[in-house]
């Protein structure tokens, strides 16, 4: 039985692989906002007979204290950890800032990444063969990271909000195995496509409509689901690597996963949080 930490469980692709998990017959942590959409979830897992391997911590991840919480509540409560499965998000068409002062999507597509990421090693490290999986966009081109305005003080959109996010994310797993490459736990970066979920989000009318061609266009849940529940399953031998829509993609092109810029992200993220 492995221990499966999913944020963003509560819907979508870490909903199905939540499901998949419990089936499976393995213990599932769900981290999300929604308190009602948590009750689903125990109930759902009351009904198919596994209650007591289902668990659903409260958190708006949005918020790098929630984070922290997270972390130490996990690892107070868990002796190891198998798998992180990283899938939050929340689209705004509109700008917002968190109680914290930064962007939020930077904040819950990213940062909160981060602090996941990195603070749960310890416990990852506990057991056989460890992975994080981040669920985000690799394999696309994305623009530069914002060094001057990461929180998209000036020229804010949703779209770019995204995509900044998405570069981070690369950017984490180049610098998250440089940093723990030598220990057991695997980073393993994918990009599950077009995917008909809830698209958690505030959307302007605009961005609403092209949203629901997009989910009415996209492929369903449990396809997304397969190709994560195989990299828990068999962690690839890597430090870090990348998968779009199933297939395995290099992690070489500097373009696309610049060490240098993954090292400066790493340092500023840490300056960011010691704040
Ligand atoms: N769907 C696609 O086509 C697609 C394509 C490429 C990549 N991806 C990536 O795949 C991952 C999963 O996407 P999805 O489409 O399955 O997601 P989704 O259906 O939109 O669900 C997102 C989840 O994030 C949670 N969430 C939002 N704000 C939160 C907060 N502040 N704190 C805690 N939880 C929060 C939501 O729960 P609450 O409502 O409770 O907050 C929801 O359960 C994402 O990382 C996404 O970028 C998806």
């Amino acid at each position: 039985m492995k221990t499966v930490v999913i944020s963003g469980g509560n819907d979508g692709i870490g909903r199905g692989l939540a499901l998949a998990r419990l089936a499976r017959g393995d213990q599932v942590v769900v981290l999300g906002r929604g308190a009602d959409k948590g009750r689903r979830f125990l109930a759902e897992a009351e009904a198919r007979g596994a209650r007591d391997r289902a668990h659903f911590v409260a958190a708006d991840l949005s918020l790098v204290s929630e984070n922290r919480r997270v972390v130490e509540e996990l690892t107070g409560s868990f002796p190891a950890l198998d798998a992180l499965v990283l899938c939050a998000r929340f689209f705004r068409s509109a700008r917002f800032e968190t109680a914290e002062g930064y962007e939020s999507t930077f904040a819950l597509e990213y940062l909160s990444r981060y602090v996941l990421s990195h603070g749960l090693t310890g416990a990852l490290e506990k057991s056989e063969s460890p992975v994080v999986v981040n669920v985000s966009g690799p394999g696309i081109p994305k623009p530069a990271i914002r060094w001057d305005d990461p929180h998209f003080r000036t020229g804010y959109s949703g779209i770019a909000a995204q995509r900044h996010a998405g570069t981070a994310n690369d950017l984490l797993g180049v610098a998250y195995a440089a940093r723990h490459g030598e220990g057991r736990t695997r980073y393993v970066l994918v990009n599950p496509g077009s995917t008909a979920t809830s698209f958690a989000g505030e959307y302007d009318p605009v961005t609403k409509s092209q949203v629901e061609a997009i989910r009415r266009m996209g492929k369903p849940v449990e396809q997304a689901v397969a190709p994560i529940a195989e990299v828990i399953d068999a962690p690839p031998a890597e430090p870090l690597s990348a998968f779009a829509e199933g297939r395995r993609i290099g992690v070489d092109d500097p373009r696309l996963f610049d060490r240098e810029a993954a090292a400066r992200l790493a340092e500023f993220t840490e300056r960011l949080l010691a704040r």
